[in-house]
Parts: structure tokens; sequence; C-alpha cells
């Protein structure tokens, strides 16, 4: 069953049309792909979905409930929730912190209480805190969680995104580009944590370049250009498209 429906989608920056009539489909437990040379519009696609930009035409539904005229928090809270192709952590803060002002209603509320010092070992033993806890040491930060997020490496930084994405306990989640300038050893990390979160039931749609790794963790995969899905299917029957060979020709992978 569609989890999250995406249907005739356009939307515009200035006159400039940059998704024209797309339709995706994300189903319920579902773990796909999405490539496309650079400026298709693969991030403004999630964009689109999540509520970051307005919708020319079409309908974004999750779980039978169109979505697309509900602000991003609305999104978000009814499981729907993305990363960003350059994270966004919170520099100053600790690994830990990051996770804790990603919970929903919690970045006002926990912000302050780290202004007021509030005792750590109170944050620690709530519910919130136990769960930042657990999905540090899921993603093998834990190790880290006292450092400043600003010094953890690129591949980090990914994970942690991936982690204060979680705090939100999303039915779905949209990752842009994961793989993105991290070491070869995390890609693989990234790889079986995302994969392992499908295997727990959760819907993934993944944006990447890295086409051999993506691959191999997905079983469909769509492919875009110029604002439009231009395949569908496996990830061999996507790749071996003629329409998919064209846009490749030439262009950046
Ligand atoms: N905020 C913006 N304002 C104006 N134009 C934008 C904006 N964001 C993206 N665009 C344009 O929209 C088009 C699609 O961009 P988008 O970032 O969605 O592509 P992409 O498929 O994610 O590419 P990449 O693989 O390089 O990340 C591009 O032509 C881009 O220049
Ligand atoms: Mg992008």
């Amino acid at each position: 069953m569609a989890l999250l429906s995406v249907q005739g989608v356009s939307a515009a920056f200035g006159g400039f049309k940059v998704l024209d009539n797309v339709d995706v489909t994300l189903n319920e437990g579902a773990l796909v792909g999405m490539i496309g040379t650079n400026g298709a519009g693969k991030s403004t696609l999630f964009s689109a979905i999540t509520g970051y930009i307005p919708l020319h035409s079409g309908s974004v539904s999750f779980r039978g409930e169109d979505v697309s005229r509900l602000p991003i928090h609305k999104r978000v809270q009814r499981g729907l929730a993305r990363t960003f192709q350059v994270p966004r952590e919170f520099s100053e803060l600790t690994v830990f912190d990051n996770m804790m002002a990603a919970a929903p209603g919690q970045a006002g509320e926990y912000l302050a209480a780290l202004v007021f010092a509030r005792s750590r070992v109170r944050r620690e033993e709530d519910e919130v805190g136990q769960r930042a806890r657990e999905l540090l040491r899921f993603l093998n930060l834990e190790r880290v969680a006292d450092e400043r997020a600003g010094r953890l490496s690129g591949g980090q930084k990914k994970l942690l995104e991936l982690g204060r994405l979680l705090m939100l306990k999303p039915a779905a989640i949209l990752l842009d580009e994961p793989f993105a300038g991290v070491n070869p050893v995390l890609i693989e990390e990234l790889s079986e944590r995302i994969v392992e979160l499908n295997r727990q039931g959760m819907a993934v749609l993944v944006i990447e370049h890295n086409l051999e790794e993506l691959s191999r963790i997905v079983p469909e995969m769509y492919a875009m250009d110029r604002g439009q899905v231009i395949a569908h299917g496996t990830p061999d029957e996507v790749l071996e498209s003629e329409k998919v060979r064209e846009a490749y020709m030439g262009g950046v992978i």
C-alpha cells in the first residue's frame, strides 16, 4: 500500500520550472532509490514533499491524507521527515545535545534548558534522553556523544543528521545524498544502518549519486532528468534504460 504518493507535482523557482508533473510512490516498508544528473530536481522534489516549497500543481499524500498544504512541522508530526544534502547540525552543541534539540517539541525547550544549565544527569534519565543514547549507539556515535558536532568528520555528520531525523520517530525518511563526502568505511556503515532501519519497517526514499552503493541496497529506483521522472523499476532496468543513458551522456553523475 502507498505510504507516500506524489501525483502530478510541478513546482517552479521564479519562472523556471524545476518539477514537471512528477509521480512517485513510496510503499509501506519500501526502500527506494532516486538518481539523476545534477540539477535534475531531486532535492527540490524532497522540498516539495516535505513542505519547504509550495506546489504549482499536483498533490502529495501521506498515509492517505492530502498533506500538500500542510506546513513542514505538521508533515513531520505525521511521520514524514527528510535530511539535507548538506548536514544542518548545530556545530557548537555536542552530538548528544544536537540529538536532544531535534526531538519533537524539544528544540526551544531543550536549548533553553542548556542555557539555564539544567542538570545533565536529569536530561539523560528522561525518555527522550534515553532515545538519543540508543540512537547514538545504533549509529556508532556513542563515543563522540560529548564532542562538539562541528568537530565531527563529514561521514559522522551524516550519521548525526540521520540520528536527528530518527529522533522524530518518522514512518518514512527521505535521505538526500547520505553517502556524499563520506569515506568508504563509513559509507558501508551508513548503508547497513539504512538497510537495518528499513528491515525494522521504516520506508526509505534515498537520493544518491553513488550508483554502485545505491544499486546494492535498493530493489527499486527512480531516475529524474530536467524536472521529470524518466525511468522507474529495478536498478538494472533503470540504469539500462535508453532515457537514463542519454541523460547521463556527457553529464556529471
Ligand atoms: N532555492 C532555489 N532557487 C532557485 N533555483 C533553485 C533553487 N534550488 C534549486 N534550484 C534550481 O532548481 C533545479 C533543480 O535543483 P535541485 O537542487 O533540485 O537538483 P538536484 O537533482 O538535487 O541536483 P544535485 O544532484 O546537484 O543535488 C536546478 O536548476 C537548480 O539550479
Ligand atoms: Mg540535490
